[in-house]
């Protein structure tokens, strides 16, 4: 994910800057660039990698001495990671930095190039820079420019933008992508994604409501939401560094469970619309001649390629194949180049993964990878990739990555089978509705959060957890049962419900625990029956399923939904903080849990 810095005041407006993207690091970039305003020239610098790059770049350049600035790092989405699509991007007086998607920069692009507009990046960002500029010289005033521009974008974004027309002003802009403002009492101004870079330099902050957009100069902050005046409404800012990276939260992966809902706003964006899933990453791909689908990965990546699976045979009529790539590397596997080779991997720099995509690469198959790392290994090595942009999970245990892997592929199911018109115009219309409301699925409710934490406690011992479930259930009990050992060092499978009876059910006693998925809208009545099975051997069962079910020792309610994926991800996020209060109680390194490594780069 991205990170923006901004600062007014005296100081030396480089270190601020840079050492507040230091800050942002751990929300992951490949590139960072500042944008310096002062006696009326502006100033800019970008570099490619790690901050250091910045720098050395910046070496011989100060800024002390009243001025303006604006930092930024930059998570590759639209555009590859190069120093031109680095940010800010400039116009003929203006640069801006932005953090997010802007839905319609290609309508609005088209619409400058038919002006004579020249752009130098392949970002959607730069839209905003000329269309600001554009109103300008049509003869608004910078504010109503700002506000004009702000009025014909839409996405998601945390914007600032400096221009030499108004010399002392920030400009910004917030929607679903944070940004905070922060003052001290000596006259300086803040701006930034999150807390701690201000920690230390601001006193007071507003952390800005979506919609919100205006200007800040040394004296005053002028705030709007649409044509309504925003009284600035000042919180003191807390001190501690590391509890503001995790956003107040008690670990990173809480935190990356609680963004889950916002993440996947970022995957789906600029990807879906009324009419269906477009994937310009696959614009270069010929699926004509391809007849089924193989996928490999490790993991949770692995359970996310179960589950789509389902998904690719249900609803793009594909015949699919999935395959851990320990296993796959050393089966011999009969590669055939009517099938696309799919790899799903987080970090994009697994090993097993890696192998196995230049096995397949080498039997001349086309290849897609599904990853969060831009510029990592498996990327550069794949014919095309679909980034999930779930930016850069910390957690060791993984959450939102096998969120936005999910929707991905969800994606990547509509689209081909609308490709091979293997789906009707009724059901992807049905599917678009249903994959469009996973954002607000995925919120986290505090009383969910709540009564999990209390009834954690009762899940701290015993022989074993079997999590069972059916269908795209089923790769979601394997995931749940891997969170939960990962971090509570607890005994837990995933099994297919209807397996139970063939053998693990000799284990069913009352220390036995099954964490039942039991959605309404998937094969209810067969997994109700499996649970019943396992209820009549004692075993104890703590049920997930909207609908209610006597037999519950302990029942956790999901809410009422249309659709199975739906319910799959409120399953998902309670199976997530199980694991996390469980092994909050055990008193387990919930981040960083023993033994594990984040990305497995060996055998
Ligand atoms: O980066 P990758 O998705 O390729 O990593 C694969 C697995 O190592 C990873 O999913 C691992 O299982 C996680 N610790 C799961 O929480």
């Amino acid at each position: 994910m991205c990170g923006i810095v901004g600062y007014i005041g005296k100081a030396e407006k480089k270190k601020f800057l840079i050492d507040g993207l230091q800050e942002l690091e751990y929300r992951g970039y490949d590139s960072a660039g500042i944008a310096i305003l002062k006696n009326g020239n502006i100033s800019s610098f970008r570099a490619l990698g790690k901050l250091e790059n910045l720098r050395q770049k910046t070496k011989e350049f100060s800024s002390s001495g009243f001025g303006i600035g604006i930092g930024h790092t930059r998570w590759a989405t639209h555009g590859k990671p190069t120093e031109a699509n680095a940010h800010p991007h400039s116009g003929e007086f203006t640069y801006i930095i932005h953090n997010g998607i802007i839905e319609n920069y290609k309508e609005i692009k088209e619409d400058l190039q038919a002006e004579g507009i020249k752009f130098l990046s392949q970002t959607d960002s730069e839209v905003i820079v000329h269309q600001f500029e554009q109103f300008i010289k049509k003869g608004l005033n910078s504010k109503e420019a700002f506000k004009k521009t702000i009025e014909v974008i839409e996405g998601a974004y945390a914007i600032l933008l400096i221009t030499k027309d108004e010399p002392e002003t920030i400009f910004f802009a917030k929607n679903a992508v944070p940004m905070i403002l922060g003052q001290n009492s000596c006259g300086e101004k803040f701006m930034s994604s999150s807390d701690s870079p201000l920690i230390g330099h601001a006193t007071d902050v507003i952390y800005l409501n979506d919609g919100d957009f205006g200007w800040v100069k040394k004296d005053k902050i002028t705030i709007f939401n649409g044509e309504v005046s925003i009284a600035p409404t000042f919180v003191t800012l807390g001190r501690d560094k590391i509890y503001a990276q995790k956003d107040g939260f008690r670990f990173f992966m809480e935190k990356e469970i609680y963004e889950q809902e916002s993440v996947v706003s970022e995957t789906l964006m600029g990807r879906v619309n009324d009419n269906g899933v477009e994937l310009d990453e696959l614009k270069n791909i010929n699926f004509s001649n391809i007849n089924a689908i193989t996928i490999c990965a490790c993991g949770t990546s692995y359970h996310a390629a179960l589950t789509a699976a389902y998904l690719f045979e249900r609803i793009s009529k594909i015949k699919c194949q999935v395959e851990i790539a320990s296993e796959f590397r050393y089966k011999k596997p009969l590669l055939d180049q009517g099938t696309l080779f799919l790899v799903i991997s987080q970090s994009g720099e697994t090993a097993d993964t890696l192998e196995a995509l230049k096995m397949a690469k080498k039997a001349g198959m086309k290849t897609v990878a599904i990853c969060n790392v831009d510029n990592s290994s498996i990327v550069r090595l794949s014919d095309a990739t679909i980034l999930t942009r779930a930016g850069i999970e910390k957690g060791v245990a993984s959450t939102k990555a096998f969120a936005t892997q999910i929707v991905t592929l969800w994606m990547l199911s509509l689209y081909l089978g609308n490709k091979k018109q293997n789906i009707s115009k009724k059901v992807l219309q049905e599917e678009i509705k249903a994959l469009l409301h996973t954002p607000s699925v995925l919120h986290v409710k505090d009383s969910i959060h709540e009564k999990i934490r209390r009834l954690s406690k009762r899940y701290l011992h015993g022989h074993g957890f079997f999590f069972i479930g059916r269908d795209i259930f089923f790769p979601l009990a394997l995931e749940g049962a891997l969170k939960l050992k990962e971090i509570s060092y607890l005994h837990a499978e995933g099994y297919p419900a209807g397996e139970m009876k063939h053998g693990p059910i000799a284990l069913a006693d009352s220390e036995l625990f099954t964490i039942a998925l039991m959605p309404k809208n998937m094969l209810y009545d067969k997994t109700k029956s499996n649970v019943e099975e396992l209820s009549a051997r004692d075993a104890t069962i703590l049920a997930i399923s909207p609908l209610e079910f006597d037999l519950a020792d302990d029942f956790l309610q999901t809410s009422l939904q249309d659709h199975p994926m739906s319910e799959f991800f409120e399953m998902m996020i309670i199976t997530q903080i199980l694991a996390l209060e469980i092994s909050v109680r055990l008193g387990n390194d919930v981040d960083m849990p023993r033994n594990l490594a984040k990305s497995v780069t060996v055998e």
